[in-house]
């Protein structure tokens, strides 16, 4: 092999044996041994020489070609099994690794809340009861004594679907419904959502939760009514908790009263909590209307009842002493995992 040739020979083994990957060996490749390449000239300028010393010639170019090849070939399986240990090792999972830990959730403070409540009333013998969210403006107002021209049917606080159907306001209208069912006695407890078209702020929102309750049987009275609420108040509240109750007007009870409880927090001795009057209002309740029996054709000389309405958000709110109610619709896992 001549002076040049051997040049070549070296450099290019030289620049091989530095290739870090399979492409630096294909730039190589093209360099040497492409149709432009360092020994496909070569090779051309064979056809300056005299005839005679050609064939000579090109055998030595042949094998120069066959000796870059071979080294090439040679670095090209060190290179290609690199490759594969990289990706073997990048893609190896150590199992004795702690595993991630998976998000678990939480019960949310309203469900909470309502099945402590649930809890309670299930206990006294209560069914739980569910209606529609959207509702017929009849069950929602007309039925609960609560006619077209009452204050509480203004389009301010009422979403109306069309003028006949709601998003109910109130869960009292399930009471309308259990009623029209026909049988007789009832005690029931109904929780769900309501809808008012309120600006959200700390303590409402246009999409809250109430638990409606019912009874209606012969011989019920407002003494039921007291006796049920203040044993439930103090299942929900501790066996010290008292309750008052302050005359109110609902449409549909007769009559009706909201219940107070003594504060749990300082015990009716007045503090932040309850604003410092000792007690803290809790729901709205009454004797059945006589003439919301009657449109459900309850005889109400022979049948009387009681009904009343709690906010669950309330409940949540004073129980888990949480002083914003949109805390409740963030569903922020950090504040719910409190409960
Ligand atoms: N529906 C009433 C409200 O949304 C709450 C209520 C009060 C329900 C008295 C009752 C009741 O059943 O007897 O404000």
């Amino acid at each position: 092999m001549n002076e040049n040739l051997q040049k070549i020979l070296d450099e290019a083994k030289t620049r091989i044996a530095a290739a870090e990957s399979l492409e630096d060996l294909n730039d190589i490749r093209v360099q040497m041994l492409g149709k432009k390449g360092r020994i496909t000239d070569v090779m051309k300028s064979m056809r300056e020489l005299p005839p005679e010393e050609r064939p000579a010639f090109g055998q030595m170019v042949n094998g120069l070609r066959q000796m870059v090849e071979e080294t090439m070939e040679t670095r090209k399986r060190l290179l290609a099994a690199k490759v594969r240990e990289a990706k073997l090792a990048a893609e190896t999972i150590d199992v004795t690794l702690p595993a991630k830990a998976a998000g678990i959730g939480h019960s949310h403070p309203n469900t909470i809340a309502l099945d402590e409540v649930e809890r309670i009333f299930v206990g006294m013998g209560y069914e739980v009861v569910e209606g529609p969210e959207v509702e017929k403006d009849y069950y929602n107002f007309e039925a609960l004594n609560i006619p077209a021209n009452h204050p509480a049917k203004d389009e301010q606080d009422t979403f109306y679907i069309n003028p006949d159907v709601v998003l109910r306001t109130q869960t009292s209208s399930v009471q309308v419904r259990v009623m029209e069912k026909g049988q007789l006695p009832i005690r029931m407890i109904s929780p769900g959502r309501v809808y008012r078209s309120d600006e959200v702020d700390a303590t409402h929102s246009p999409c809250f939760h109430q638990i409606e309750g019912l009874v209606i049987d012969k011989n019920v009275t407002f003494a039921d009514l007291k006796g049920t609420l203040a044993l439930f108040a103090r299942q929900l509240f501790g066996e010290d908790t008292r309750v008052k109750f302050r005359p109110h007007h609902f449409p549909f009870t007769e009559p009706s009263a909201e219940m107070d409880v003594s504060c749990f927090k300082c015990h009716g001795t007045g503090c932040r909590f309850c604003k410092g009057s000792g007690w803290i209002e809790i729901l709205g309740c009454g004797m059945v209307h006589p003439h919301v029996l009657e449109m459900r054709g309850i005889d109400p000389e022979e049948y009387t009842g009681f009904a009343f309405g709690v906010g669950l958000e309330r409940i949540s709110l004073l129980k888990y002493e949480i002083d914003d109610m949109r805390l409740l619709y963030e569903n922020d896992a950090r504040f719910l995992k409190q409960f």
